[in-house]
């Protein structure tokens, strides 16, 4: 087994690596970190949840730190792109972390909120900048920032960021960038015609791939249930009635959709928020926080959320609306089940998604196991439909909700199936095998093992 300290790392980032109770690399970090330090261009494909941030971020810092270079005033030595800001805050977080024994500076800038102290932070010059592409393009028309003295370029979300979306602004930012420079890309997926393009952005890359790419995340319990669209709201409510799901992550596929869920919900008693393009940066990091303090255990979202995101103890992902790229799907739910953790996400499949369902266990290389009704006017409304697969009963479509209420409760008497009482034991309400390391403990998903079978446990928080 590989430790941190074999792999070329200095005594400051060891440190921050044990105070974070890191006790083992990932496969992605053990494989990128050493080609990284060697100064080489680097391609990384892993699953989501494995460390990726840290298989980047390590090796950038030691080579700031040890290349004894400063930082001119109005330019930086590292730049990150990212595609949300949410993602740009997260992975500054973490090089702070990791680099708090270091004395590099570093510096986050994205829209929604005053460009000002970001300029102002530019101007006194950054080691490493993390940065959405909008507002990094702003800044670079304002003259605020150059990029010509860049040592290590990062596209986390590689494929994301060279997508139709962002192409036109990595196009604008890439000539800023010196020619000599040090690439990095990460993703968990890598669409073929994507990787063409990154081919070209490389320079005689090393290409790490820890699975075949668009695996989904190892611990994660997959189902689909068929739903007509509307019953989906009756549906997402009822299965939200169940105590398990502890911290749920509703993806919808329209701002005006994610709203209305959050209506719904509130009209049948659960408090739920939403997080999406037309919110405010405020709205955004409240919903957001709000989220991840337990304040609100359901979050409703579009895909702003669905890459890169790492908040402890998801329980759930739902998708409410199948994403019409396959790719959005393992992004999506692999914002449950990281670290080495459990995690189950629920799919709802109406008639008109079949054909995105198909893609995506197609991409995925796996057919997932599906529930449900697609019938007008009856709707399975519940888990424990979900739950019981088969031996599935119909409940009217305008069924009140004290008789799903009802219906839930004979499910319940009777007793759950086995796959629900394996469920309940991932869940943490059972006993564990003897001697094995349980998948979380009471406040969730902190331990388990990767893909190697070593053991490995984060820091709560
Ligand atoms: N070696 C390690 N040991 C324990 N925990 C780790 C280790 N490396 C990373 N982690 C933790 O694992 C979690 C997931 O890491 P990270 O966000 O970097 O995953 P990722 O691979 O980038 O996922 P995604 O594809 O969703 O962006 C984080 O909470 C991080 O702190
Ligand atoms: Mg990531």
């Amino acid at each position: 087994m590989t430790h941190f300290n074999e792999l070329g790392l200095g005594a400051p980032l060891l440190q921050a690596l044990a105070a974070e109770q890191y006790v083992t690399p990932t496969p992605i970090q053990t494989r990128s970190i050493p080609p990284i330090l060697a100064g080489r261009d680097l391609c990384g494909i892993a699953q989501t949840g494995t460390g990726k941030t840290a298989a980047f971020a390590l090796p950038l810092l030691q080579r700031l730190s040890a290349s004894g270079s400063r930082a001119q005033p109005g330019s930086c030595r590292a730049l990150v792109l990212s595609p949300t800001r949410e993602l740009a805050s997260q992975i500054a977080e973490s090089f702070k972390t990791y680099g708090r024994h270091l004395k590099l500076s570093s510096t986050v800038v994205f829209g929604g909120v005053s460009g000002r102290p970001q300029a102002q932070a530019l101007a006194r010059g950054v080691d490493i900048l993390v940065a959405t592409p909008g507002r990094l393009t702003d800044h670079l028309n304002a003259g605020a920032v150059r990029l010509d003295r860049v040592e290590i370029f990062v596209l986390d979300e590689a494929d994301r960021m060279l997508d139709m979306g962002f192409i036109h602004a990595i196009r604008r930012i890439l000539p800023r960038l010196p020619k000599s420079r040090q690439n990095l890309f990460f993703s968990a997926t890598m669409p073929h015609e994507i990787a063409r393009l990154a081919d070209e952005l490389l320079r005689d890359p090393v290409k790490v791939t820890v699975t075949p790419g668009a695996t989904t995340a190892e611990k994660v319990e997959q189902r689909v249930i068929f739903v007509p669209a509307s019953s989906k709201r009756a549906l997402l409510a009822d299965i939200l009635s169940r105590e398990e799901m502890a911290r749920t992550l509703v993806f919808t596929r329209t701002k005006h959709g994610a709203d209305r869920v959050v209506r719904h919900l509130d009209s049948v008693g659960i408090r739920a928020a939403a997080i999406h393009g037309n919110k405010s940066q405020n709205q955004r990091e409240r919903a957001l926080d709000g989220f991840k303090s337990g304040r609100n255990r359901v979050l409703i979202a579009t895909d702003i959320a669905a890459r890169g995101i790492d908040i402890d103890a998801i329980t759930h992902v739902v998708n409410f609306d199948l994403p019409n790229i396959p790719e959005t799907y393992v992004h999506r739910i692999g914002r449950t089940a990281r670290a080495g953790a459990a995690g189950i996400a629920i799919s709802f499949c109406d008639a008109e998604e079949k054909t995105y369902l198909r893609d995506i266990e197609k991409l995925i290389r796996k057919a997932l196991p599906a529930s449900g009704s697609l019938e007008a006017g009856a709707v399975t409304n519940g888990p424990f439909h979900a739950a019981l697969g088969q031996d599935r009963a119909r409940v009217p479509h305008a069924a009140s909700r004290g008789q799903l209420r009802a219906a839930a409760a004979r499910y319940d008497a009777a007793g759950p199936p086995p796959s629900a009482r394996h469920g309940a034991r991932r869940q943490g309400q059972g006993a564990s095998a003897a001697g094995a390391v349980p998948d979380r403990d009471a406040i969730g998903h902190r331990r388990g093992k990767d893909g190697a079978g070593n053991r490995w446990r984060s820091r709560p928080r």
